[in-house]
């Protein structure tokens, strides 16, 4: 039987509570369809810095390259601040070096949890969008520098990058609803202005899909206003990143939002779209779902397993509406019992159904 490799970084604060749970739902998904997966545990961020001095040591690198998959929990936390090196430089650096440059970010809303979005019941019903963030470019990856009484940190973008992301969107748009929401800031920065220009070339190649573009100030509000209007939002990283927090709350917390970091080939990253969440941390209060989630994007398009990913999903789903709950969904599980009620689904849901059975004997 194949055995799928996967590498496990638990990173800062919550992030090795939801890795742990992560990995369980991934067993059992193997116990229960017959795949077999290895772990390979490595470190990364602040727990790197402490071990090693590098907040992405050589080896933990070598180890993702040699995976078919990676997962990571968080990186990051106050006991780093103002040191020379910081654990955020070690995710970054992983994005960059295993050329990880569409970051999918889905969002979904659970019937069963409406009632904790911040928003009214009918602006949020049937709300299901998909963020396309450009991971490797931008503000992120440019230049810094810091002199007496100054700093600047410079934003590139190449054409090559702007076309890459854009055809992952409208690749991903053509197979859904057909609309792309285009984000930038083209009234200020020249290289939205590119980017502008790129993604409607781009456009020309997708005749099926719609394109609009939008500016991100009033994106943000617009997100709010009518989160139902939106298919696939495709953007650059900065915004990227602040928008995808933003829209992670309309589900009722960023505790359930999944990410899949994937390139032009090699193993893709998953991991939750939360942070280390330093306020909760140590005492299995986080939700584990967003890390869930993010194990199921890790099977479907890290390891093309599909119905594995289907039925992770569908776990997630019955465990909510059978009423688990974490603190910030207004529940009291902890993450770990949060994690042993989406595989206890899982086992259900693989269990031979009595009505089944009946018909088969019958
Ligand atoms: P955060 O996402 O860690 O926390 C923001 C708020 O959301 C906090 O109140 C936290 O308790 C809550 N929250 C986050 N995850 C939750 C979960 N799973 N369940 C319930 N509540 C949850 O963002 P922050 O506080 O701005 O950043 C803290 C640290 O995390 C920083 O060092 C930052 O750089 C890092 N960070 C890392 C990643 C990553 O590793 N991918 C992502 C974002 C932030
Ligand atoms: C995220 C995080 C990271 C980012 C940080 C930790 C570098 O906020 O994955 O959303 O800004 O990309
Ligand atoms: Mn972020």
């Amino acid at each position: 039987m194949k055995s799928y490799k996967i590498v496990l970084l638990p990173g800062d604060g919550v992030g090795p509570e939801v890795t742990a749970v992560a990995r369980d739902v991934i067993s059992t998904v193997g116990e229960v369809h017959g795949r077999r997966f290895e772990f390979e545990i490595h470190s990364i961020g602040g727990a790197a810095i402490d071990a090693t001095g590098d907040p992405l040591p050589q080896k933990t690198l070598n180890a993702c390259r040699a995976s078919d998959a990676v997962f990571l929990g968080a990186v990051g936390g106050p006991k780093w601040d103002g040191g020379a090196k910081r654990p955020e430089q070690g995710l970054l650096g992983l994005r960059k070096e295993l050329g990880l440059f569409a970051n999918i970010r889905p969002v979904r809303i659970y019937p069963d949890l409406i009632h904790r979005s911040p928003l009214k019941k009918e602006f949020i019903e049937g709300v299901d969008f998909v963020v396309f963030r450009e991971l490797t470019g931008g503000l992120y990856f440019g230049e810094s520098t810091r002199g007496a009484g100054y700093a600047s940190d410079q934003c590139v973008y190449t054409a090559g990058e702007i076309e890459r992301i854009a055809r992952a969107a409208f690749g991903a748009a053509r197979a859904r609803r057909g609309k792309v929401t285009s984000v930038d800031k083209a009234n200020v920065l020249e290289t939205s202005r590119l980017w502008r220009e790129i993604v409607t070339r781009v456009h020309a190649d997708f005749p099926t899909v719609q394109l609009e573009h939008q500016l991100v100030d009033s994106m943000s509000m617009n997100l709010i206003r009518q989160p139902g209007s939106y298919d696939v939002i495709l953007t650059e990283n900065m915004f990227g990143d602040i928008l995808s927090d933003e829209a992670s709350v309309l589900g009722g917390s960023i505790g359930l939002a999944p990410s899949a970091s994937l390139g032009a080939g090699g193993p893709g990253l998953f991991e939750p779209v939360h942070g280390s969440a330093p306020d909760i941390a140590g005492k299995d209060a986080c939700n584990p779902v967003g890390a869930v989630l993010s194990a199921a994007l890790l099977l479907r398009y890290g390891l093309r397993l599909h119905d594995e990913a289907d039925a992770l999903e569908a776990a997630v789903e019955r465990a909510i509406r059978h009423g688990a709950r974490t603190k910030d969904l207004g529940g009291f599980h902890t993450c770990s019992a949060m994690g042993a009620a989406i595989i206890d689904e899982l086992h259900d849901l693989s269990a031979p159904r009595a009505c089944n059975v009946q018909m088969h004997w019958g």
